[in-house]
């Protein structure tokens, strides 16, 4: 049994993580958000009143909460998931980025480092630092190379360079300080629970709803995608097993472009939940002005975390996405409550 706190945790991952945490594990979890717009309780009422469980509504970047945090519970580790994470926000406004994932990751190392730095033998030889971050760092990649851990930092954008920013801190700490800290770098997540701006839920909704798809540009990025639950099975992983100091990339090895995906979308629309109009949903696919700085392709080399640790992406792209789908038609009360609360209405974001 840990006792592990968790940032962000009413987010997308972090609140898949926690549910399958309680599930599957006997670890105590303190759920450590602020509730912004992409913070939503509603994720975790199934564990809401498990005594394994609890919920402190603060800001990372506030080390006096930080610190009282860390006393009251006395931590085995951490599982640092908490950022502003939307690419095109971070166009919009990229102040937030800096602050949560750059500024938020210092305090969170500082205040973390003090409190290890003062623990009994065996439960500072047994802490852990875990920072969650994004193969976005690495920035854009041509037609036949792989992200690997020696590939330079490249980010493209406000949110991925803020990340790149907080995985340099997290290396320093270790190196400097000696903490105890491991990174995971993950390609595109998708399944259920996620915020309905990003590119999976966004077109499902909108395509039930009867408007328009948009596809940014030609369509022709790639991605390479990762179910949830894969994802959350190798940050387990890595936390428990993974050797200190190192970074772990993490992958579906599904490499599609952006088209195919809303493609493939609706063909499975069509076959589970036909337009009334008898109509493919592919006649709602529009182009719309590119994101600026759109990087082309990302993939990822996997061995490392396959070879170490035995991780393997366990759900193919084609029958995630039908099961995800699936969700999303099945779960509508939790995306109308969204769309009901006004806090995003499927506008296009980023185009600053
Ligand atoms: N979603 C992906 O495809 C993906 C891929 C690779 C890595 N990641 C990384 O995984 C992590 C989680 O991503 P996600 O998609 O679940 O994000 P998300 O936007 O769904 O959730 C982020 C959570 O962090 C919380 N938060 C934001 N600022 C905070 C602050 N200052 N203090 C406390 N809590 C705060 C939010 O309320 C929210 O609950 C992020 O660090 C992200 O960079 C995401």
């Amino acid at each position: 049994m840990k006792r592990i706190i968790i940032t962000g945790g009413a987010g997308f991952i972090g609140s898949n993580f926690i549910l399958k945490q309680i599930a599957e594990t006997d670890n105590h979890i303190l759920n450590l958000d602020i509730l912004t717009y992409a913070g939503n309780l509603d994720n975790l009422v199934s564990v809401a009143d498990n005594p394994r469980y609890q919920f402190v509504e603060g800001d990372i970047t506030d080390a006096n909460l930080v610190q009282t945090v860390i006393d009251d519970f006395q931590p085995d580790g951490i599982i640092h998931f908490a950022a502003e994470s939307h690419v095109d926000r971070s166009i919009d406004g990229p102040i937030p980025f800096i602050m949560t994932n750059v500024v938020g990751t210092a305090i969170l190392l500082d205040r973390m480092h003090n409190y290890w730095k003062g623990l009994e033998a065996q439960k500072k030889e047994n802490f852990r630092f875990l920072h969650v971050s994004t193969d976005e760092v690495f920035g854009s990649l041509g037609p036949d190379e792989l992200f690997r851990i020696d590939t330079p930092y490249d980010p493209s954008s406000p949110y991925s360079a803020s990340k790149a920013g907080s995985d340099h801190l997290v290396r320093a700490w270790g190196r400097t300080f000696g903490f105890p800290i491991l990174l995971t770098n993950c390609t595109n997540n998708y399944g259920p629970l996620q915020f309905p701006e990003k590119l999976i839920p966004l077109m499902v909704i909108n395509a039930i709803s009867g408007k328009a798809l948009p596809i940014y540009g030609d369509g022709l990025n790639i991605r390479d995608w990762l179910h949830v639950e894969d994802h959350c099975e190798a940050i387990y992983n890595v936390f428990e097993n993974g050797s200190l100091g190192e970074t772990y990339l993490v992958g579906g090895e599904e490499e599609v472009t952006n088209l195919r995906v809303v493609e493939t979308i609706c063909s499975i629309l069509d076959e589970i939940k036909p337009n009334a109009s008898g109509a493919s949903y592919r006649e709602q696919i529009t182009y719309v002005t590119d994101r600026p700085g759109h990087d082309v392709r990302y993939a990822m080399d996997i061995s490392k975390i396959r070879s170490e640790l035995g991780w393997n992406p366990s759900h193919t792209f084609e029958a995630g996405l039908k099961e995800t789908i699936q969700w999303y038609l099945e779960n509508r009360d939790w995306w109308t409550k969204l769309q009901e609360k006004k806090i995003y209405d499927q506008e296009r974001l980023g185009t600053s």
